[in-house]
Parts: structure tokens; C-alpha cells; sequence
């Protein structure tokens, strides 16, 4: 089955559905309050943020997959996660293991002459917030060995559960997923060599844009946002997060609900070259979903939302929230990071990168309906090597040599994709 049957369709006219909903949520709430007291709770936070940063003190909590392992992370840590919304994991792999896939992976695009066969970018989903390249930095490869090892890896497993417990997973009455088994999501490989210029990319959140103000499960995740109930809103209350699907028609989206997004370090990376920010407050995205309702902003808009594209955050609708974009850390190879699917973050530009910029993205994507739902079409594109189906139909893996294949899953592997 293809998830994207379920996914709902984009208003034919956005414009009067914005409109419609704006006059809705302020037939009750008092849009202007709401956002006026949630603003100083926000500047609060971003002032904190940015005292950490001038006195040289971490902003991205820390731990040793070690530490993960064996359950003895410190309650200073676990607390700065849900404070900060993203976690820096030392370790996740050794060094050697992260470095010898990274050559496993030019081996593997190089086996299979990927440069003669490459077709350039297959989405436009940043929008003008990416910069064109002739060569690709995101390869659109999903079923390479070392890709599958690291995602059915049980040290990879370990990490997940723990940023899934993070989540308060029981609410409403209803348990929303299952923190301790993940389900397996196929993303791609970003690699970007030395000498590299590049744009970045622009602050943004995943996990849909127009869908968090239109969607009627978006509407119950933000209840008490919409509702001018901030001080009872809390980023990590799992409900009807599990109910939300993105519209329809994108060429890339996301079908599972990601309770992180995350990727694995194949090279080590100097934090000053053009690498990954986040704001690290998770309660931000309430503050870009209210300050859309204001009376500046024109009335069939939300500050540059358009369908099918990532929510853009920005310096002209967003300068509070801007001044607490933070890079992460210098990280050695085999090190990964973490996000919560509503931390704001951006790619930084860079001129003449020093060092290469090789990661892999491994998320956290805890069992569902909706996870599971997906994961059964993943299984069936592993097999057949096609692109998995929240991607571009691109498929560029299917005559492939050396890829992974079904009956190289270990156990995790199997559990992860339904197949156990
Ligand atoms: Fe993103």
C-alpha cells in the first residue's frame, strides 16, 4: 500500500482556507494576548540561550552512547534535552566503523558510475531556501550497506529508545507509540567535499507547514496554542501527534511521525563550516504558529508558508527566535544529533569548506499505526530497490551491485519493518 492514499488533499483555494481559519481561531481566542504573553516567556528563553553562547558554556546537551547504554545518563542531561529539544550523542559508533562506511559509500556510488547516471535534483522541497548545485550534496541513495547496518544497529536502537522516552507517550488516555521499538525510515546521505561553497539552507521546520494551522489533527496537537492556553501547551505531549499526515503531492514529506529527526556524523566537522543550527527551544514552533495570526501579517498569509514546502523561519517574520540559532559542537566522525520534529534549524553557508561534510539521516520514528503503516512500504521498496515513496520517484538503486537486501536484516532490522 502507498501511505500517500491517506494523506489529505491541499485546499484548492489556500488563500480562503487561511482566511476561514484565521477567523475561526479568533472568534474565540484572543490571538494578540496570547502571543504577547508567550512572547516574553520566548524571550526569556532566548536571552538564557544567549548567555549560554557568550559565556563559552554548551547550548547542545551531551552523552556517551556508553552512558545511554547502560541507563546512567545524568538527570541534569535528561532534563537539558527536553529543555533544549536536541542532543548531541558522543560515540553512537566508534570513529573507524563511521569512517570505513563513508568510504563504503563512495565505493558503492563509484561501483555503480552514480556520476554518469545522476539526473540532478529530483525535488524542489526547500523552495528558495536551498542554493542550486550541479553536483549533488544530498544523494538521493537509500539502500546501501552501510545505511542499513547503521539503522538496525542495536547501538542505534539504544539511542532512539531513549529520545522516544523523552516524549510523555501516555496522555489523553491513550498510550500514542511504543518509546522501546522504532520503526526502520529510509533517508538519504548528505556528502559535501572540501573546498565546498555553499548557501546553506534557510531556517526551517519539517514535518509540514500550512498542514499545522489547517489539519484538523495539527489543530488538536496545538489545542492549547490555538486556544490561548499557552502556559498548559507542552512540545512533548505525544497526543494525536500519531493522527497528523502531511497534504498530498509533495515530492518529499514525511510519512512516520519522527519524534526526532537525526542524522550520524561520517566525517569529523568543525562547527564553523556551514554546518547544521538549531533554536533550541521546542516551544518555538507555538510562537511561529501565533505570530502568523497576527494583524500584520496579510490576511490569506502565514508568513511564507506555501503547501508542499518545509515552514520557512525567518529574520523579517521571526527576529526574536532568530538570535538563538545555535550551531552544534565539533563532532568527530561516528558521533550523531538529534532534533525535535518541531525544533526550528538551518544548514549554515560556507566558503571553501575545510574538511568534509558526510552525514547519514537516521531518525527516531517510534511504533504506530501510521509508523507501521509506512514501514510496510519500505520493506517493499528494500526489496525492490526502488525509492521509498515519501522521496522522488527517482530509483536510481535498482540494478545496483552491493546493495542491501532482505535477507541481510538482523533481528532489529526485522522488527523495525514489520517483518519479524
Ligand atoms: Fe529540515
Amino acid at each position: 500500500m502507498n501511505p500517500q492514499h491517506e494523506a489529505p488533499k491541499v485546499p484548492t483555494d489556500v488563500g480562503a482556507a487561511i482566511r476561514a481559519m484565521k477567523a475561526e481561531i479568533r472568534s474565540t481566542t484572543d490571538v494578540k494576548d496570547a502571543f504577547d504573553r508567550l512572547s516574553d516567556r520566548i524571550e526569556a528563553r532566548v536571552e538564557e540561550i544567549e548567555q549560554l553562547r557568550d559565556s563559552g558554556r554548551p547550548v547542545w546537551p551531551e552523552v556517551d552512547h556508553d552512558t545511554l547504554a547502560a541507563g546512567t545518563a545524568s538527570d541534569e542531561t535528561v532534563a537539558a534535552v527536553r529543555d533544549r529539544g536536541c542532543l548531541v550523542v558522543r560515540g553512537h559508533f566508534p570513529r573507524s566503523q563511521a569512517l570505513e562506511w563513508d568510504s563504503q559509500l563512495v565505493d558503492y556510488v563509484e561501483a555503480n558510475d552514480f556520476d554518469a547516471v545522476y539526473r540532478g535534483p529530483g525535488d524542489d522541497f526547500f523552495g528558495t531556501l536551498g542554493a542550486a548545485a550541479s553536483r549533488p550534496e544530498i544523494f538521493p541513495l537509500y539502500w546501501s550497506r552501510p545505511q542499513m547496518l547503521a539503522r538496525q544497529d542495536e547501538r542505534t536502537a539504544t539511542v532512539q529508545s531513549f529520545l522516544n522516552h523523552r516524549w510523555d507517550v501516555e496522555s489523553e488516555g491513550t498510550r500514542w507509540f511504543n518509546p522501546d521499538q522504532d520503526c526502520m525510515y529510509p533517508d538519504r546521505v548528505r556528502r559535501r567535499r572540501p573546498g565546498t561553497d555553499s548557501g546553506g539552507l534557510g531556517a526551517h521546520t519539517d514535518s509540514g507547514s500550512l498542514e499545522r494551522w489547517l489539519l484538523p489533527a495539527y489543530r488538536k496537537v496545538f489545542r492549547h496554542v490555538f486556544n490561548g492556553d499557552i502556559e498548559n501547551y507542552n512540545p512533548w505531549d505525544a497526543a494525536y501527534r500519531t493522527d497528523v499526515h502531511e497534504y498530498e503531492g509533495g515530492t518529499t514529506m514525511c510519512s512516520m511521525f519522527r519524534t526526532f529527526q537525526g542524522w550520524t556524523a561520517l566525517s569529523d566537522q568543525q562547527n564553523d563550516q556551514g554546518v547544521l543550527h538549531v533554536i533550541p527551544i521546542p516551544e518555538a514552533m507555538a510562537y511561529i504558529l501565533l505570530r502568523a495570526l497576527q494583524d500584520d501579517v496579510p490576511e490569506d498569509e502565514l508568513c511564507g508558508v506555501t503547501p508542499r514546502h518545509v515552514l520557512p523561519v525567518s529574520q523579517e517574520w521571526h527576529p526574536l527566535l532568530m538570535r538563538a540559532l545555535t550551531p552544534i559542537p565539533d563532532l568527530q566522525a561516528g558521533d550523531s544529533v538529534w532534533w525535535h520534529c518541531d525544533v526550528v534549524h538551518s544548514v549554515a553557508p560556507v566558503e571553501d569548506q575545510q574538511g568534509w561534510g558526510n552525514v547519514m539521516y537516521i531518525p527516531a520514528a517510534p511504533q504506530c499505526a501510521k509508523n507501521e503503516a509506512y514501514a510496510a512500504s519500505v520493506a517493499e521498496a528494500l526489496r525492490t530497490g526502488m525509492s521509498p515513496t515519501d522521496f522522488p520517484d527517482e530509483n536510481y538503486e535498482v540494478d545496483w551491485v552491493d546493495r542491501f537486501h532482505p535477507e541481510d536484516l538482523n533481528a532489529v532490522g526485522r522488527r523495525a519493518l514489520g517483518l519479524a
